[in-house]
């Protein structure tokens, strides 16, 4: 069988490191579909843009005279869907994208691999997978103690970004209901590590620390996330392609609850003894309250049992161990962030932060 895939998306968070990782496993070959938006980056993927088994291509998930030229070029025996407009507060300021890409593109997506699958011989066609990247997110928002998602969880999504993951499930799923297209969708809780674009919660608490500036939290910071560490989600995204059972559905979660005010703490005392302020006080001096997000969804929690039952896979990092980790990339890797947070970035940040009341230097 052919060892080839496509992935797409793969120049962001989770997709440059899925690529990475993929490609020192050496576990075949990858061809990158990604349309290089502002989270799309190729310096995630310096260190095998010169390896023959990385194909990159710069292109649209929407595009799907390109997607049926790729399939029929590569022949993969499977697609790994992570393409997407992935942050919640800009699909406040601006659904459009939302829908195009994570609707309207995975749409595309699908169209062009179920003419693709069609025409496969009886094997290749048993053997292929279409795997769709998803998020705890559209099953909407829990109370302190309500039960953690369960894949049967009812959906109820509540801002653009995951209305538009939502609607892309379900096209997932009505694909694999009515044409027999052998899906995976995975649904997974809040991931960090290397390469997290700094509009995200943890990277941005790092760089904004750094460059002394605000720490913004929403309200009153006691929402809660589930956090993974990035290379368990990856490690958990190749067990579902190697064993997950076409149609299915499988949550991913770190079992990591915490109030965002607890991972910001937890960031600047790292801080304070990995990189001291030059006056000596704490980072934590730095954090401000700031308006709250529109519609913030107090709390996701995963229950991970079916994939750790079904398929063995279990995240191998604590959040200690992960956050770690993380707090040592960024500090390695200053020339990345300020790479990253030049341009486009700043306009962002200024309209969304200077609008929730915080005064930026
Ligand atoms: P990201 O925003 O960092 O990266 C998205 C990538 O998709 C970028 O490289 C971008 O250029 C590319 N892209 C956007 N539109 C495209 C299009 N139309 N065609 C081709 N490429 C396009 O996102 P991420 O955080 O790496 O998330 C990846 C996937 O995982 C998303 O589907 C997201 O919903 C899902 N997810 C993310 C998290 C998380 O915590 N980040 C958690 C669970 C699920
Ligand atoms: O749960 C999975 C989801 O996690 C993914 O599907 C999304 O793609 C990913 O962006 C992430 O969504 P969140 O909204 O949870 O992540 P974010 O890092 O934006 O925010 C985490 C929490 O921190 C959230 O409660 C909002 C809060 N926050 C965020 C920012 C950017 C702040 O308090 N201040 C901030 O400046």
């Amino acid at each position: 069988m052919n060892q080839t895939i496509i992935v797409t998306g793969g120049a962001g968070f989770i997709g440059a490191n899925f690529v990475l990782s993929w490609i020192k496993l050496g576990l075949g070959t990858v061809v990158n579909l990604d349309k290089l938006t502002y989270a799309g980056n190729l310096e995630n993927l310096e260190a095998i843009q010169h390896n023959p088994q990385h194909i990159f291509v710069h292109g649209d998930i929407a595009d799907q005279a390109l997607l049926a030229k790729l399939l029929a070029e590569y022949q993969p025996c499977a697609v790994v869907n992570f393409a997407a407009e992935s942050h919640v507060d800009r699909s406040i300021h601006g659904p459009e994208d939302f829908i195009q890409t994570n609707v309207v593109g995975t749409f595309h997506l699908l169209e062009a691999v179920r003419a693709y699958w069609g025409q496969l011989n009886e094997e290749h066609r048993h053997n292929f997978r279409f795997l769709h990247v998803s998020t705890d997110e559209v099953y909407g928002s829990l109370g302190k103690s309500d039960a953690a998602f369960t894949e049967t969880h009812a959906y109820a999504p509540n801002s653009p970004y995951s209305a538009s993951k939502a609607a892309s499930d379900h096209l997932v799923r009505a694909y694999h209901h009515t044409y027999g297209l052998p899906t995976l969708t995975t649904n997974c809780s809040n991931n960090y590590g290397p390469h997290h674009f700094p509009e995200k919660l943890i990277p941005l608490v790092i760089h904004n620390a750094l460059a002394g500036q605000p720490l913004p939290i929403y309200g009153n910071g006691q929402q809660i996330r589930d956090w993974l560490y990035v290379e368990d989600h990856c490690a958990a995204i190749r067990r579902v392609l190697e064993a997950g059972q076409a149609g299915e559905v499988y949550n991913v979660g770190g079992w990591n609850e915490k109030p965002n005010i607890e991972i910001v703490r937890t960031l600047c005392r790292m801080l304070d003894v990995k990189k001291p302020r030059a006056d000596g006080k704490s980072y934590a001096e730095q954090i401000t309250f700031v308006e709250d997000r529109p519609g913030h969804d107090q709390r996701y929690a995963i229950d991970a049992t079916k994939i750790a039952n079904e398929l063995g896979w279990k995240p191998k990092e604590t959040f200690e161990s992960g956050i770690e980790k993380t707090v040592h990339w960024y500090l390695e890797n200053q020339d990345w962030v300020k790479n990253v947070t030049s341009g486009e970035y700043r306009n962002w940040v200024q309209t969304h932060y200077t609008e929730r009341g915080e005064e930026l230097a």
